[in-house]
């Protein structure tokens, strides 16, 4: 994964109904922390990650790198979304933008995932106008999908990898206004 290139960054906080996305910062650490070592976060994404190895590599404020918003509720990070350009595990898109969503479990089923994924493709379409966007999940992750195709990702075909059936999405700025 690379950064997405030429795109002014970083934005100015993105403010939704309910919730902001903006920049990492120190305070964020402990949730990324969680986030990581959390085992229902990562069923479908290969296994947490030893809290303890966690707690002793991650620097004291979580990386800024273009592409990656933290997702804040009531002034506390619920969870985060990237946007990077894929140039690894997944050949066939090769270049392309991918979201990537991970949510704190307590944040889950209130509707936040699809708010501010909603939010941060309307900044990529501004970003980079014309540019598709991919997404690759398990389709055992029925919550995965099922936001999938709630922001208007198209099946772009389904494949084998690690183990699992995988589901590669296309997502394109006409979604916006479909
Ligand atoms: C994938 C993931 C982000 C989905 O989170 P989510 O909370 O289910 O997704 P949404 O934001 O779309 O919320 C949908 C749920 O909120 C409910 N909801 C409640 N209030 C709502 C509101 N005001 N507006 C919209 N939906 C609302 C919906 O009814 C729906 O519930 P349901 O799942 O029981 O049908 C989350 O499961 C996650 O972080 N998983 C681990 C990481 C992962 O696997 N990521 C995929 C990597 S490719």
């Amino acid at each position: 994964m690379t950064d997405l290139g030429p795109v002014a960054w970083p934005p100015a906080p993105i403010r939704t109904e309910r919730l902001v996305l903006r920049e990492p910062e120190a305070r964020d650490r402990r949730a990324v922390i969680d986030l990581l070592a959390s085992p229902e976060v990562s069923t479908y994404l290969g296994g947490p990650q030893p809290r303890d190895e966690l707690e002793r590599t991650m620097p004291a404020a979580p990386s800024r790198r273009s592409g990656r918003f933290i997702v804040d509720l009531d002034g506390a990070m619920i969870g985060q979304i990237t946007l990077y350009r894929e140039t690894g595990h997944l050949p066939q898109a090769a270049g392309k933008a991918e979201l990537g969503y991970l949510f704190l479990p307590q944040a889950w089923g209130r509707g936040y995932a699809a708010e501010a994924c909603a939010a941060a493709l309307n900044w990529f379409a501004g970003a980079l106008p014309g540019e598709p966007v991919v997404l690759a999940t398990q389709t055992a992750n029925v919550s995965s999908m099922r936001l999938a195709a709630k922001l208007g990702f198209i099946e772009e075909e389904r494949f084998e990898a690690y183990g699992a059936e995988q589901w590669l999405g296309i997502w394109s700025p006409a979604a916006l206004s479909g």
